[in-house]
């Protein structure tokens, strides 16, 4: 059975459409570095947009989450996981997101209900206690000691900070071979959750209050590894099909049973296949010391850290035979792994080598700053010195450390690093805590302002010009794009020009929904085809500009102000960034 595909097809025949997965990097959205569930690319529609495709919709999302970060190694945690959702928009509640779960788990997968325990939202001051749930729940036939009341930090889901939330109902497996305990207590990890139905009816607004959304959504989210698990019979997730040929190729290589070395290869299982994934998005991303590129090396770097407990030799190209089988897992799934292994497989084995030839004698390093420590923290000099000469990421030093019990000035080293590289404000705070926030207005300038500096490029360097990325935040926009040459100063000045004026011009902004077909026929500029819905919206900008795009823009060009480009760099081989300013 293939739980992807029974799940699409189950939801598909209850009226869902089935729509793409959303890059695992999200385009223009500077507030989390990867999707973390299957929702996110849903906001605009959980908060009333219309979806093009309708109100009941299903998928299979690329996750990335870091928050899990630590529990990695565990039997149950991943870094990169699909997750498994059902939508509705304002259209099915409570009832049927019940019910369509309950069939699909009891019916579909033949789950027995008996092994099955849930967890209602238990109600705070603003919102009520779910007794609806805990009521569709005991009409199906789950008894009223398998439904636990948990509250606001269990069962209430919300993605970051602010934006669509609502109290959840998750659904749990019993997955052991001792007895069933008659009553569920969800603290017993022999209960695993597999699956969460969020009821978002609310939103919780930048000042922190929370009010009432103008349609009833639900969001689900299923974790695809742990119910594959469950359908293979198997405790530990890393013994699924999923991981089958992956964990073997690092038995291989390290000539080692995974049996007595669990840990250390569900890290390197893990790590690495988050790595292909990360540097297979079509954002482009390489190892470096910044966002998406950071947590790439932290996960490259600490594989290697862990392949050496295995006494894997670091020094050869020992990550490629794992890479490639993940590549075979899932380059048929998702087109961005078949198009772009080549350019995975190089990132591991340059990242790999570049890092092995310091980490030996970082390590040294270490162990000797270890024996001459006095106390039992390790400053922000030495874990700077450890960072900056030895490639060591904070993170490893902290695990490091950890592991001989001390601690390390995280803080001290965190201020030092700021004060070497001006890491960007966004890159150090909330970035890393995930979480898409709302559209301000000054973003929603810098999309339009996107759109007008793509146009003016193809005209001024030439029409061979393409967008290659795009991010946003607050303080100045960044574009990408293809170009073998750096932009002189006239170049730039010119585009800067072209921009401006046609900003004078105060060209209408218009928002129009078509099918994917009939954009592309009619000129539509669009990133990478293959991920977008067959209807699509197409922003167009007088008779400059036309691109699909989900905005949201400006009506009028006026409206941006004055345009300013602050730097032109190379982005990467063949692709220029330019970072620009609204004044
Ligand atoms: N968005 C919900 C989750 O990620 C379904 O658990």
């Amino acid at each position: 059975m293939n739980l992807k595909d029974e799940f699409i097809n189950y939801f598909v025949s209850h009226g869902h459409v089935l729509i793409p997965s959303a890059p695992l990097i999200p385009e223009n959205d500077p507030t989390v570095l990867f999707n973390t569930a299957g929702m996110q690319p849903l906001i605009p529609y959980l908060l009333g947009e219309p979806h093009p495709k309708g109100k009941r919709l299903c998928d299979a999302q690329k996750c990335v989450r870091l928050t899990d970060l630590d529990s990695i190694g565990d039997k149950t945690h991943h870094t990169f996981f699909e997750m498994l959702g059902n939508w509705s928009l304002g259209d099915y509640f409570k009832k049927e997101s019940i019910s369509y779960s309950f069939e699909f788990l009891t019916k579909v997968l033949k789950i027995p209900k008996e092994r099955l325990a849930v967890t209602v939202f238990a109600g705070n001051k603003e919102i009520p206690k779910d007794d609806v749930s805990a009521e569709i729940w005991m009409s199906l036939g789950i008894p009223k000691e398998r439904i636990a009341y948990l509250g606001v930090e269990d069962n209430f889901w919300i993605a970051g900070d602010i934006g669509p939330c609502g109290g959840d109902t998750e659904i749990f497996y019993f997955r052991s071979d001792e007895e069933i305990p008659e009553v569920f207590n969800p603290k017993d990890d022999r209960w695993v959750e597999i699956w969460n139905n969020v009821f978002m009816e609310y939103r919780k607004n930048e000042d922190g209050t929370i009010s009432e959304l103008s349609q009833k959504n639900v969001d689900t989210g299923m974790g695809l590894e742990r119910v594959v698990a469950v359908l293979e019979n198997v405790y530990d997730n890393y013994e699924t099909s999923i991981w089958k040929e992956i964990i073997a190729a690092i038995e291989k290589i390290s000539n080692k049973s995974y049996y007595g070395n669990e840990v250390a290869m569900r890290i390197i299982a893990d790590h690495i296949r988050t790595s292909v994934f990360i540097s297979a998005d079509r954002a482009g991303i390489k190892p470096s010391n910044t966002d998406q590129g950071y947590i790439l090396r932290r996960l490259i770097r600490r594989a290697i850290r862990y392949a050496k407990k295995l006494d894997i030799d670091t020094n050869t190209n020992w990550m490629e035979p794992i890479a490639l089988e993940v590549i075979k897992k899932y380059e048929n799934y998702y087109s961005e792994i078949k198009d772009n292994k080549e350019i995975v497989l190089n990132c591991l084995k340059e990242e790999g080598l570049k890092f092995n030839r310091t980490l030996e004698k970082g390590l040294r390093e270490f162990d000797k700053l270890k024996k001459h420590l006095i106390g039992d923290i390790i400053d922000k000099d030495n874990a700077f010195r450890l960072y900056d000469t030895y490639g060591f990421p904070i993170e490893l030093t902290e695990e490091m450390a950890k592991e001989a019990n001390l601690k390390v000035d995280t803080k001290g080293f965190h201020e030092k690093f700021l004060a070497h590289q001006e890491l960007s404000r966004t890159a150090s705070k909330g970035k890393f805590k995930g979480g898409l926030m709302g559209h301000s207005e000054i973003e929603t300038k810098y999309h339009t302002a996107t759109h007008l500096l793509n146009a003016a490029l193809k005209k001024i360097i030439g029409p061979h010009v393409h967008q290659k990325g795009s991010n946003i935040n607050e303080e100045r926009m960044r574009f990408d794009f293809s170009c073998n040459h750096k932009l002189s100063d006239e170049e730039k000045k010119e585009v800067e020009n072209l921009v401006n004026a046609w900003i004078k011009e105060d060209l209408p902004v218009v928002c129009t929904t078509m099918s994917k077909n009939d954009a592309i026929k009619s000129g539509a500029e669009a990133m990478f085809i293959e991920k977008y819905a067959d209807v699509v919206t197409v922003y167009t900008i007088g008779s400059i500009s036309k691109e699909i795009c989900g905005g949201p823009h400006v009506k009028h060009t006026k409206e941006l102000g004055h345009f300013k480009i602050t730097k032109e760099e190379a982005s990467s081989a063949g692709v220029r960034r330019i970072k620009a300013i609204l004044e």
